[in-house]
């Protein structure tokens, strides 16, 4: 059975969730959030260490302005509601991408991952205005001032997600088979499951049944 330490989610589908059952796009953002919360659930009971969760990318700034307000009032909301309950439960939470929102959201960022600092049970890394490729890029500017090789330790050491494993699954909901700028370096070998499902709708048994096909594959890491 494979070991499971880090899952990917790319939540895909609530704005078509939405427009199918309330006739509103960000209706289905506010049920995604449900989503989150069951996942984070079943993510603790299954003990992977590392939650990696795509919640808004350095693209999605071209959406109307409306619903890209709204994303981030039900983030707001859901840090100042959740966070003495995921510091409870021992949840560390890390911001991924680049923290350039109001001086308020960026406060409260940093906060919630001050107190969470020293959590152990769980890490979830929120995926926040980030873009794989700007990552990269941000890890080779690094590299060059500190005038150090480019090799791959050094890249590792120098991407946002040093001081963890790569993912070992990949989750994609909605349909919709790519990565959308995601992770680039660290998908590397990932496993990798398309789920048609819309975010949503994806519930603790998809999650489960998924998790259950990954421990069973035979990963080969280019061996064979
Ligand atoms: C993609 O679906 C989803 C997003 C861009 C936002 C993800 C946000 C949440 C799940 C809720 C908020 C999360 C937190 C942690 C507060 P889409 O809108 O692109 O769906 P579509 O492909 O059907 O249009």
């Amino acid at each position: 059975m494979n070991p499971l330490n880090h899952v990917a989610i790319i939540m895909d589908g609530n704005g078509r969730w939405g427009i199918k059952y309330k006739k509103s796009r960000n209706a289905g953002h506010k049920a995604g959030l449900k989503s989150v919360e069951k996942i984070i659930r079943e993510t603790i009971k299954n003990k992977i260490k590392f939650l990696t969760l795509f919640a808004f990318s350095t693209e999605n700034w071209k959406r109307p302005k409306k619903e890209v307000n709204y994303l981030f009032n039900l983030l707001e909301n859901f840090l100042i509601n959740k966070i003495e309950d995921l510091h409870k439960k021992n949840i560390k939470l890390k911001i991924l991408g680049s923290k350039k929102f109001s001086p308020r959201l960026n406060k409260l960022l940093n906060n919630c991952e001050k107190k969470t600092s020293k959590n152990s049970r769980l890490q979830i890394n929120l995926a926040l205005n980030y873009g794989s490729k700007s990552e990269l890029i941000g890890a080779f500017k690094r590299i060059k001032i500190k005038n150090i090789n480019i090799n791959e330790k050094n890249i590792i050491k120098n991407l946002q997600t040093q001081n963890m494993p790569d993912p070992d699954l990949l989750i994609r909901t909605g349909n919709t088979k790519r990565l959308s700028n995601f992770l680039l370096w660290q998908l590397a070998y990932s496993e990798i499951f398309f789920e048609k499902k819309l975010w949503p709708a994806f519930n603790s048994k998809d999650y489960n049944r998924i998790i259950k096909e990954y421990r069973n594959i035979k990963r080969n890491f280019g061996k064979i």
